[in-house]
């Protein structure tokens, strides 16, 4: 459809038409299919009558399912304006990728976008046309349940992922939407919901408005520069006010600064929430509020349709406001295809095909391979031999459990346990599998098995940790170590028998000190998906090498969060030659640093960094030079990682902040001179006008395997 004629639409839309477009609700209110329900269900009035013009549709799926409510909805349909179909897409339709912040431990915008993409295919063939991914929040603080769905604590790296993500869901910008087996893409949470105060769900964030600039917004700004159709407000308020109803930020920086003209949707029930934060008295006022604000859809609460009307009739409001929302949504439909073809791409003979197809499931296994993390590997104790006694046992040995919150469609009974690999792999000669009941109580039946078993093996794997419930939306936690049997069980095994390696399912950093110290071996599998598996047999038996590296921070025990790489210096820095110092910035009772530290991940092969070389160039570029060296006795990838420092600058500036990255495979033996050339725009900060630009002065260039271990050199600029 022309421009035009979806203005023409407009002008023949009635009013309860148009308030129609701007209501979202969930599957069941069409279908008998089920649908997943992440918030309360407030009461509505919707009538039948109302229910021919609501607008769009969340979590419905299925092609036979999508296309009959389509059908029977534009039947009915005065103007034939057809339904937007939205979903929580997050790391897979059906086929299920590692978690978000395991898919960012492969260091892998491509592979990331890869995944995006099989994702599309697979919801749009089932016939959804708009996923609420990619969530961009950048976290700081493992407490919070929701880091599993974030892409980490940096900002450039969250940035790259954005765009990855994005790309992947709509295909590249030019042709965006246009291609088969996209779908539009709704960057989320709009703004700054990862830095939930205690990281606890849901609440106050409060943070300077030069931090936002800086550190929060790069990363939904990236989405947009991507083309992202799509904006979700998020729950928190951003300086006082709810981000839902926030003016400054979804009108002034949104909208006119970044010039978004896409569709703006609030979070479920968000709108109706503002009564509960107290800027608004009733439900008149969030829908005058909110339509004030620029949020174009509302999702699962019903201010707009009990009183939008109303506001407009006294003239509080200007149908123009009304129109400019309607127009916002009618052209998404229109960019979608819809009008043209209300089906889309939903097809059940593709769908068969499609969803969860053996190529899928490949990719899977490979995303899952690579976003695993070695975090310890003492005495080598890994990988395993295939003729080696191996006892393998805990809550997760033979659990399929290992999706993640976010998999709705995902089917446990399809996902193979780590049990059921090993016995197909008729390579490994000698496994013993004990199988532990709850993640939180051993017996003393099971225990007793343990350890007898344990006393007889050439080595134990334990693997174990969060229930998929315990990360996620509304999973904050407050003590975040492995639930006390596990802690329990490790060290029992260890008096009998020590060579004991740690395979982690989990969605956040756990707090690990303890159990870091019990064992030899420490493997972060996250929720690794549908190939998870088979993912981490191969890693744990050399078939696959470990390469992830992690992009949060792993705490040495909860009091140190919020904890990040790229913190300041402060007045009073710890001096680690001078520890009895004690008017410092320290905690009595344990250090400063993490036990991982962002960028943190080892290999079956290790890596040496020696001459560091930076230099600027006659075309105003900085050359930065380093020779890595394969030290170790297997080829491996290592992803090499570059930290500027600007020591001085209008504004304290981090310590180190990451710049870029490469990854190198090496043979064994091997050595390679990495370069990376930097602009000088690179080094730009936000500045106390709120815009970016660099200081001349002095710099620190840094290169590393990890954010700590890093070489260093300074620069003049
Ligand atoms: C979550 C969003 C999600 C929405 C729809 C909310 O509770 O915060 O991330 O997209 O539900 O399911």
């Amino acid at each position: 459809m022309e421009k035009e004629q979806l203005t023409q639409l407009l002008r023949e839309m009635t009013r309860n038409e148009k308030l129609g477009q701007l209501q979202q609700v969930t599957g069941d209110f069409f279908s008998d299919e089920l649908t997943e329900a992440t918030g309360p269900l407030s009461g509505n009035n919707l009538t039948e009558e109302d229910l021919v013009t609501v607008g769009s549709v969340l979590s419905l799926s299925g092609a036979a399912a999508a296309k009959k409510v389509q059908r029977e909805y534009l039947a009915k349909s005065r103007l034939k304006i057809p339904l937007l179909l939205m979903a929580d897409i997050i790391h897979g339709y059906r086929t299920i990728f590692p978690i978000p912040l395991g898919l960012a431990a492969s260091w892998q915008p491509e592979l990331v976008k890869e995944t995006a993409r099989i994702a599309a295919e697979e919801s749009a063939v089932s016939g959804i046309h708009v996923t609420f991914s990619p969530m961009v929040d950048l976290v700081r603080d493992p407490r919070w349940g929701r880091v599993l769905e974030s892409t980490g604590e940096d900002p450039y790296l969250n940035a790259l992922y954005a765009k990855s993500m994005v790309e992947g869901y709509q295909g590249e910008q030019k042709t965006a939407l246009q291609e088969y087996g996209t779908l539009a893409a709704c960057v989320k949470h709009f703004a700054a919901y990862g830095a939930p105060e205690g990281g606890r769900e849901y609440n106050t964030v409060n943070m300077s408005e030069r931090e936002l600039h800086e550190n929060y917004l790069p990363a939904y700004k990236a989405a947009l520069d991507a083309g992202v159709k799509l904006v979700m407000t998020s729950f928190n308020t951003v300086d006082g006010i709810p981000a839902t109803v926030n003016k400054q930020l979804n009108r002034e920086i949104l909208r006119k600064d970044w010039g978004f003209d896409g569709v703006l949707i609030s979070d479920w029930s968000a709108m109706k929430e503002v009564i509960h934060h107290g800027v608004a008295a009733d439900e008149r006022d969030v829908a005058q509020l909110s339509l004030e604000a620029g949020v174009d859809i509302e999702m699962m609460s019903f201010c707009y349709h009990n009183e939008l009307n109303h506001l407009l009739e006294e003239g509080m409001l200007s149908e123009e406001l009304l129109d400019e929302a309607v127009l916002r949504i009618l052209t998404l439909k229109n960019e979608l295809g819809l009008f043209e073809n209300p089906d889309r791409f939903a097809d059940e003979k593709k769908e068969k095909e499609v969803v969860f197809s053996t190529k899928h499931q490949e990719i899977a296994r490979k995303a899952a391979a690579e976003s695993i993390v070695l975090l310890e590997n003492k005495e080598e104790i890994l990988p395993l031999n295939k003729n080696e006694n191996v006892l393998f046992i805990g809550s997760h040995v033979n659990s399929s459990e290992i999706l993640g919150t976010w998999s709705w469609k995902g089917n446990p009974e399809e996902t193979k346990t780590v049990a059921e690999i090993l016995k197909a792999k008729q390579a490994i000669e000698q496994t013993q599998i004990c199988e532990i009941a709850s993640p939180f109580v051993v017996t003393e039946t099971e225990l007793e098995k343990a350890l007898e078993l344990a006393k007889h093996a050439d080595k134990v794997v334990i693997l174990t940790g969060e229930t998929v419930d315990m990360s996620g939306e509304a999973s904050s936690r407050s003590d975040i170590r492995l639930p006390k049997a596990q802690r329990e069980l490790v060290s029992r095994l260890r008096a009998v028998n020590p060579r004991i390696v740690l395979v982690l399912f989990n969605g956040r950093p756990l707090a690990l000190e303890e159990v870091s110290r019990d064992v030899q071996g420490l493997v972060e599998a996250w929720f690794p998906g549908t190939g998870g598996a088979e993912a981490i047999v191969n890693i744990l038996y050399g078939k696959a090498m470990p390469q992830g590296k992690i992009t949060m921070s792993f705490p040495r025990n909860v009091g140190q969060v919020p904890l990040y790489y790229n913190h300041f210096n402060t007045g009073r820095p710890i001096d680690h030659n001078n520890l009895e110092n004690k008017y410092v910035s320290k905690y009595l009772d344990v250090e400063n640093t993490p036990l991982y530290p962002f960028g943190y991940g080892l290999s079956y092969t290790t890596f040496a960094y020696k001459d560091l070389q930076v230099e600027k160039t006659v075309n105003n570029k900085i050359l930065c030079k380093v020779t890595v060296e394969n030290t170790g006795k297997r080829a491996g990838t290592e992803i090499v990682q570059w930290y500027v420092r600007d020591k001085m600058g209008q504004v304290v500036r981090p310590l180190q902040e990451l710049k870029g990255f490469d990854r190198v495979f090496l043979e064994k033996g091997r050595a390679q001179t990495i370069q990376h050339e930097f602009d000088l725009s690179e080094l730009a900060y936000v500045h106390t006008n709120l815009t970016r630009s660099w200081d001349t002065g002095e710099f620190v260039f840094m290169v590393g395997g990890n954010s700590e271990a890093v070489l260093a050199v300074n620069l003049t600029i």
